[in-house]
This record gives C-alpha cells, sequence and structure tokens, in this order.
C-alpha cells in the first residue's frame, strides 16, 4: 500500500507546493508511481507542473465521483489531482458531513494500492481539508522557512499535528527551505533547528531564484535547470527520503500512470523530462575510463543494454540534476541512477 504524506505548514508561501512537485518528481524518476493531490483552493500544484486538468478535487470530494477520474498524467509516473478556487466552496459542503474528517481519506482508499507515494500539498491554514489531509496521511513533512518567526511556529504545529493524529510520530522530516547560507542569522536558526529535531531535520534547500522562474513556466527545476541549486538540493531530499522509506527503484521498467494524459496548458508540445546534456571533450585517459564503466547500472545491479527492454528502440542518455538517465522517445520506459561522485 502507498505511503500518504501530507506537506504541510500552517504559514503560506514558505515552499510547500514547491516540495511536493520536487519530491514526487524526484521519486517518479527514480521509477516511483506518485500521485500528487492539491487542497488547496489557489491551485498552485497543477500550474507549477503545467497542466490544466478538466476535473478537479472537487468533482471527488463534492460530487463524489471516482478519485482516479480526476487524476492526469503530470509527467511519467507522476499523476496529479488538481484544485481551483471551486474547493473554497467545497469546505462548507464538506464540514456538513457527519464523517467530514475522513472524507479524503475514504475518497484515496481505491487508488492507495496504485501508487507507491501520495503526496498531498496543503494550504497555509488549518482548514476543513487541511485537516482531512492529515487524518489521510501515514506521514508528515513539515517545509519551513528558515526565519525566526517560522521556526518559532514549528512547536505549535507540530502540537497541532499530534492532536490531529494522536502523537507527533507520523513526522518524517522537517524540511528547511529557502535557506541562505550567506546569512549569519540562517546559520544560527538552522542550528537551533539541528538541535530541536536532530535526526529529523533534511539538508537544507537553498534559496534559488531558478526554482521560482521553474514554476512560474510549469516545469519542474529538474527539467528547467538541472544543474541549479534548487536541482541540486531537492534532488539529494529525494535520496534522503527514499532511503527513510526504503524505496528502491523497481527490477523491472516503471509502471505507466494509471491517469489520461494531462491537457498542456499551453499548446506548445511537452518537452522531455530530461534535458540531455551536450557531450563535453574528453581526455583519452576519461574516454578510456568510460569505456571501461558501464554507462548505466540499475539498482538491482543489473547491466542496462543499450536497447529498451519495453519496445527495443534505442535508449537515449542524459544526466540530469546529478542523476544518470536512460529513456526511450518511443515509449515510457526510464531508468535512473545517482551519479557518483561529489558534485
Ligand atoms: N528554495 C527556494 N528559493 C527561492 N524561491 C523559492 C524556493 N522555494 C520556493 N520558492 C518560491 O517561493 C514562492 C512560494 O513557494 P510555494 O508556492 O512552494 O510555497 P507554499 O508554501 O506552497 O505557498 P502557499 O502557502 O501560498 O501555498 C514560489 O514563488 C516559489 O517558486
Ligand atoms: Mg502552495
Amino acid at each position: 500500500m502507498g505511503r500518504i504524506v501530507a506537506v504541510t505548514n500552517l504559514k503560506g508561501g514558505i515552499g510547500k507546493t514547491t516540495t511536493v512537485v520536487h519530491v514526487g518528481a524526484g521519486l517518479a524518476l527514480k521509477g516511483a508511481r506518485v500521485l500528487i493531490i492539491d487542497v488547496d483552493a489557489q491551485g498552485n500544484l497543477a500550474m507549477a507542473l503545467g497542466v490544466r486538468p478538466r476535473r478537479t478535487l472537487y468533482e471527488a470530494l463534492v460530487d463524489g465521483a471516482p478519485i482516479a477520474s480526476c487524476a492526469v498524467s503530470a509527467r511519467p509516473n507522476l499523476d496529479i489531482v488538481a484544485a481551483d478556487e471551486s474547493l473554497l466552496t467545497a469546505q462548507p459542503t464538506i464540514a456538513r458531513r457527519p464523517d467530514w474528517p475522513r472524507v479524503l481519506e475514504q475518497a484515496l482508499r481505491p487508488v492507495r494500492n496504485e501508487y507507491d507515494f501520495i503526496f498531498i500539498d496543503c494550504g497555509g491554514s488549518l482548514t476543513v481539508l487541511n485537516l482531512n489531509a492529515l487524518t489521510a496521511a501515514s506521514e508528515v513533512l513539515v517545509p519551513t522557512t528558515v526565519e525566526p518567526f517560522s521556526v518559532r511556529g514549528l512547536e505549535m504545529l507540530i502540537q497541532q499535528i499530534a492532536r490531529v493524529k494522536g502523537s507527533s510520530r507520523s513526522l518524517r522530516a522537517v524540511i528547511p527551505t529557502m535557506y541562505d547560507p550567506r546569512r549569519r542569522q540562517s546559520l544560527e536558526l538552522l542550528e537551533q533547528l539541528q538541535a530541536s529535531y536532530g535526526a529529523l531535520l533534511a539538508s537544507p534547500i537553498r534559496v534559488n531564484v531558478r526554482l521560482s522562474e521553474a514554476s512560474s513556466v510549469g516545469k519542474t527545476i529538474y527539467e528547467y535547470d538541472p544543474r541549479s541549486r534548487g536541482a541540486i538540493d531537492y534532488a539529494q531530499l529525494v535520496e534522503l527520503l527514499s532511503e527513510r522509506w526504503a524505496f528502491s527503484p523497481p527490477a523491472q521498467a516503471p509502471q505507466k500512470p494509471v491517469a489520461a494524459p494531462a491537457e498542456p496548458a499551453s499548446p506548445a508540445p511537452p518537452e522531455p523530462i530530461v534535458a540531455p546534456v551536450s557531450p563535453a571533450p574528453v581526455s583519452p585517459s576519461a574516454a578510456a575510463a568510460q569505456a571501461a564503466d558501464p554507462p548505466v547500472v540499475s539498482g538491482a545491479g543489473h547491466l542496462l543494454s543499450s536497447s529498451c527492454p519495453n519496445c527495443g528502440g534505442p535508449l537515449s542518455r542524459a544526466t540530469v540534476a546529478g542523476y544518470r538517465v536512460a529513456y526511450c522517445n518511443h515509449c515510457r520506459y526510464r531508468r535512473q541512477e545517482l551519479a557518483s561522485g561529489r558534485r
């Protein structure tokens, strides 16, 4: 059964949606089947991925439509249930139901086995929908900016999570976002967070304008600028969470997503998810080492052949955000490994 993970903080604009997009997309690139769900009427999640689904969470929660019929494929292995302003009118309707805290949990039950991870992007206040998200979630991620008010507000937030969930054991990670290592205050606050949360504290996501540029054009940072600090930091977070959740890439080709493809928000065709890196000049000794080094090795330790195991077409290779990716342009096959060495 898939893990249901709420990404929450009562403060707005601190990187919740950005974290859902990049943890979700990063795990999908590693071969996990991922569903991301927006419970915020601002509808930022779909915008950040450049998709405009016709059906939204409203239909599932209020009209009783199966949630699978509201999900669309945003990228290979990455499905989305989007939201829009209609969710504002859904809240009073849901609140009148006797089972109101469990409406989302019940809606998710039929699709839980279809995914390895379901991430819920919460809004910035304790609404009926955010309480539904916390009730449905088996685990919670808390992004926080490294600023005095955010850091002080964390304790209160964690108490609220504990009140809804019965304990704070579901808290899986506190993720410092928009971290600026040039500021002394940020360094001190990060130390404070380390002292308070110990192993629960993830390594920080540094402030990086490329992240907001990427979302404004509907791309993930892995597509928009895979060499940026934002891409590297989120790729590292994906590795940490994969370890924490003991997720390893499937030995078989990743399953095709269950949802129908989304309509692109713009008429332009979607670009490939990975940006091929143009080959750099290689010295003779490096060329010899490369020839000896198999280009891609699967998580299970199998050497991949240069043809696609799904359709037999040629496999292309690229490096994205520190991963070596082999992908097929003819079908949706994709395999990915963390490139060795420090970046
Ligand atoms: N590490 C970062 N560096 C720079 N900008 C960032 C970073 N992370 C997120 N942003 C930008 O900050 C803005 C707010 O981020 P985001 O939408 O993820 O926050 P949120 O917590 O989901 O907000 P809301 O509460 O409104 O839903 C966005 O424009 C986003 O692109
Ligand atoms: Mg948001």
